[in-house]
C-alpha cells in the first residue's frame, strides 16, 4: 500500500486547497492511499521557543511525512506566491532534527485559486524551497485549479466533475512514480 501524506497550505475553513484535497483523497489509484494532515496551530517559527522544545503539532507533522510514502502539498497563492503560513510549517518540520524529514521524499504540489493561473506562481515558487530541503520533487503531471469559485461549493468541496478527473490522473501519475 503506497501511502501519501497531505497538507493544505490554507487555514480557511471553506479552502479550496483543503477540498481539493478531501477529494483527492477519493480519488486515490487502487493499492494506494492519501490521509490528510493540517498545519493548524503551528507557531511562527521562532529559535528560542524551539530551543524550550519543538512544538507537538510539528513533531506529529514530522512523524506523519517521515511513515508516508510521499507528501502532497496543496498549495495557496499569495501575492504570487506561497502563503506565510504554509512556508512558515514547512520550515518548523525541517528545522534542527527534521533536517532529514524531507530528503529524498517524494512530493507533489498542487493548488486551487479563484483567480486565473490555478496557482501557477505559488507551485513556481515551492521549488527552490524544496530543492532546499532535498525533497525529491515530482514534475510528470501538473494541476492548477483556476476559477475555483464555480468549481467548489460553498464548504469548499469540489463539485466540477472535470478538475476530479484531473486530480484522479495526476494522483495515478504521482503514486505511479513512487
Ligand atoms: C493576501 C492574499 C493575496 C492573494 N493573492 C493571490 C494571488 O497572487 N494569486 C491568486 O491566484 N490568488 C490570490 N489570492 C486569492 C486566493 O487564491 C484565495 O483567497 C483562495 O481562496 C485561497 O485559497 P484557499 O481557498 O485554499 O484558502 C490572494 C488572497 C489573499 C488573502
Amino acid at each position: 500500500m503506497a501511502t501519501i501524506f497531505g497538507l493544505s497550505g490554507s487555514l480557511r475553513r471553506a479552502s479550496f486547497n483543503a477540498g481539493l484535497l478531501r477529494t483527492a483523497a477519493e480519488v486515490m489509484p487502487n493499492g494506494s492511499e492519501l490521509t490528510i494532515g493540517t498545519i493548524a496551530g503551528v507557531p511562527l517559527y521562532d529559535a528560542d521557543l524551539e530551543a524550550e522544545g519543538t512544538p507537538p503539532v510539528v513533531l506529529t507533522l514530522r512523524d506523519r511525512i517521515a511513515a508516508a510514502d510521499g507528501l502532497l502539498l496543496a498549495t495557496p497563492e499569495y501575492n504570487g506566491g506561497i502563503p506565510g503560513v504554509f512556508k512558515n510549517a514547512l520550515d518548523w518540520i525541517g528545522s534542527g532534527p527534521g533536517a532529514k524529514i524531507f530528503d529524498g521524499k517524494p512530493v507533489a504540489v498542487i493548488g486551487a485559486s479563484p483567480m486565473g493561473f490555478g496557482t501557477l506562481s505559488a507551485q513556481t515558487a515551492w521549488l527552490p524551497i524544496l530543492r532546499a530541503l532535498k525533497a525529491d520533487q515530482w514534475h510528470g503531471g501538473r494541476l492548477t485549479v483556476s476559477g475555483a469559485r464555480k468549481l467548489f461549493d460553498a464548504d469548499g468541496n469540489l463539485t466540477d466533475d472535470e478538475t476530479r478527473e484531473k486530480l484522479r490522473g495526476f494522483l495515478e501519475g504521482f503514486v505511479a512514480s513512487l
